[in-house]
């Protein structure tokens, strides 16, 4: 089972920029998480962050009893191991194919034969869709098959912990589709714990168990998935439709009069030039592909969160509810009908899991 990570009071600026603060969550072992958050909210920061690549000024990131904040050199270098990250560049050395870049780490930090290092490599290429192209460099391929060997390369070592920034971006919709298949595959098959940065709205509604958002420099929300697809929090609402109406402006947040104008604007019944459809609820969830292992991510996640149940707003106790088959019901000791525990509206919304301190 992949490894939890444990973020607590995370603040970084640099200089007197801001960045973000005080986030704190935590990534359950194995289950599958998205962070969304408008361009330039700190979502890329934030995973350099997480593996100490960038320096936070207060605050811990712990992985197996290690506080990647304020470890030592030697320490870091261990827990490194234990990440698979692909950043948002894709990050690939230019002067190396894509066979010695996706073998790179494996040479690096482990002792494995060249035959072994090429049976691992060359899985890892068929299963991005990259076979026959080893001999290209980075420079001679576009956009989505870089992507997609930073992703290669991210696996060789089989990480417990798989960071990916933007894994989507220069996809087009059909290997979008793909590839969030692959991460839910690859989590069937590796149950690694997996965070994805991204701003496709399907991405984010289909894969994760749990959906996170950055904005205004806090993390705003983070949960089981059915809390932020049925959250009427509005910058949540209007990320997840993609609406031009709410909060999140194009350069930067909109002031409350600009606000106060569109919402007047719309209710007199003008268009925002965005889809008419409410994307609003709660989606299934993709589930691997038929033939590969169930996720043992799925049950887990199910006893944790029937644990919270009582503490999250109605909408997503309902889905959650309506998601559960028969036997859960009975090991829940749930009976029909409709047993949701009544919502206690005093206690604020836990950012689960986790929550603030
Ligand atoms: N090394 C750095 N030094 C100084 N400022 C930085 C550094 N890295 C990032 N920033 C600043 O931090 C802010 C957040 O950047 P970041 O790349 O994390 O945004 P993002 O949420 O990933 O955006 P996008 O969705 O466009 O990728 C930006 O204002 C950026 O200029
Ligand atoms: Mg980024």
């Amino acid at each position: 089972m992949g490894a939890e990570v444990v973020v607590e009071g995370l603040t970084k600026s640099f200089g007197s920029q801001a960045i973000w603060r005080d986030v704190t969550l935590t990534l359950p072992p194995g289950e599958v998480s998205v962070m969304l958050g408008p361009s330039g909210t700190g979502k890329s920061v934030f995973l350099k962050s997480m593996i100490g690549l960038l320096k936070p000024d207060r605050g811990r990131c712990v992985v197996n009893g290690v506080d990647i904040v304020t470890c030592s050199e030697a320490e870091l270098y261990e827990v490194r191991k234990l990440f698979g990250v692909l950043f948002q560049d894709g990050a690939l050395f230019g002067s190396m194919n894509l066979y010695d870049n996706v073998a790179f780490p494996l040479r690096e930090h482990t002792r494995k034969s060249e035959a072994e290092i090429k049976r691992v490599v060359m899985d890892k290429l068929e299963l991005t869709g990259l076979q026959g192209a080893e001999r290209k460099l980075p420079g001679e391929i576009s956009g989505g098959m870089r992507k997609r060997a930073g992703l290669a390369r991210a696996l060789v070592l089989d990480p417990e912990i798989i960071l990916c920034d933007e894994p989507d971006s220069g996809l087009d919709p059909v290997r979008t589709a793909y590839l969030s298949q692959l991460l839910i595959d690859l989590n069937a098959q590796i149950d690694a714990t997996i965070l994805i940065v991204t701003h496709n709205i399907n991405l984010a509604r289909t894969v994760p168990d749990n959906l996170g958002m950055l904005f205004r420099k806090e993390l705003v929300m983070f949960g089981p998935r059915e809390v932020l697809l049925t959250s009427d929090e509005p910058v949540v609402e209007q990320f997840l439709n993609g609406r031009r109406l709410g909060p999140i402006g194009m350069s930067e947040e909109k002031d409350a009069a600009q606000i106060a104008q569109e919402e007047a604007h719309a209710a007199a019944g003008h268009s925002d030039g965005s889809s008419e459809e409410d994307l609003r609820g709660i989606v299934p969830q993709l589930e691997p592909t038929p033939g590969l292992p169930e996720r043992q991510a799925v049950r887990r996640r199910k006893d944790r969160v029937m644990q919270v149940l009582h503490a999250l707003p109605t909408a997503a106790q309902d889905g959650i509810i309506a998601s559960l088959t028969h036997e859960d019901r009975l090991r829940y000791g749930l009976t029909a009908p409709s047993p949701r525990p009544a919502h206690d509206d005093t206690q604020e919304i836990p950012a689960w899991p986790g929550g603030r301190p």
